[in-house]
């Protein structure tokens, strides 16, 4: 290979891993997920003040205290339950007509009914996404 073309190839690979690196910085699934679901109540921080926190009658946890209020061990479990909705909370309606639809409904996404797809590891990828940011939100 000549060291001309062996110049442009090393050129076109930093910048493709340049593009793939800032590609990666910009995909944070759980963020996406938190902020299209959960930041109107429980605010872009997760301390429970988000717009519609004023508009409820239950008060909006702070959910950066999840694991100080658990002995420092994020309560994996009880966040998942209260994500897919087995632990009902107030603030996020009834198990029939959970307040952000059917994002983590399982049945829920005949979409993709065409595809060879797994509705549930989707639905799970995306619940564990959203623990995995969660747990970034927690104070130390
Ligand atoms: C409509 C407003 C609203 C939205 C949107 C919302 N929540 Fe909540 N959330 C609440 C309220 C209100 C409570 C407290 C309810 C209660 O105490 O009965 C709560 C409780 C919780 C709790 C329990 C906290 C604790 O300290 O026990 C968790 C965890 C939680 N929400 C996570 C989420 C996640 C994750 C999302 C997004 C997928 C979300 N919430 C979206 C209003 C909301």
């Amino acid at each position: 290979m000549s060291g001309k073309l062996l110049r442009a190839c090393i050129a076109v690979s930093v910048s493709v891993f340049a593009a793939n690196a800032a590609a990666a910085e910009r995909l944070d699934i759980g963020k996406r997920e938190y902020e299209a679901n959960c930041v109107v109540c429980h605010g872009t921080k997760g301390r429970g003040d988000g717009p519609f926190s004023d508009l409820l009658t239950v008060k909006v946890p702070d959910l950066t205290v999840l694991t100080k209020n658990n002995g420092g061990l994020f309560p994996v479990n009880r966040v998942v339950e209260i994500i897919d909705g087995r632990n009902m909370v107030k603030g996020h309606g009834t198990r029939e007509m959970p307040i952000w639809g059917d994002v983590y409904n399982a049945e829920a996404v005949p979409q993709f009914d065409d595809y060879p797809y797994n509705a549930a590891i989707f639905v799970w990828a995306r619940t564990l996404a959203l623990i995995d940011y969660l747990n970034r939100l927690q104070v130390k």
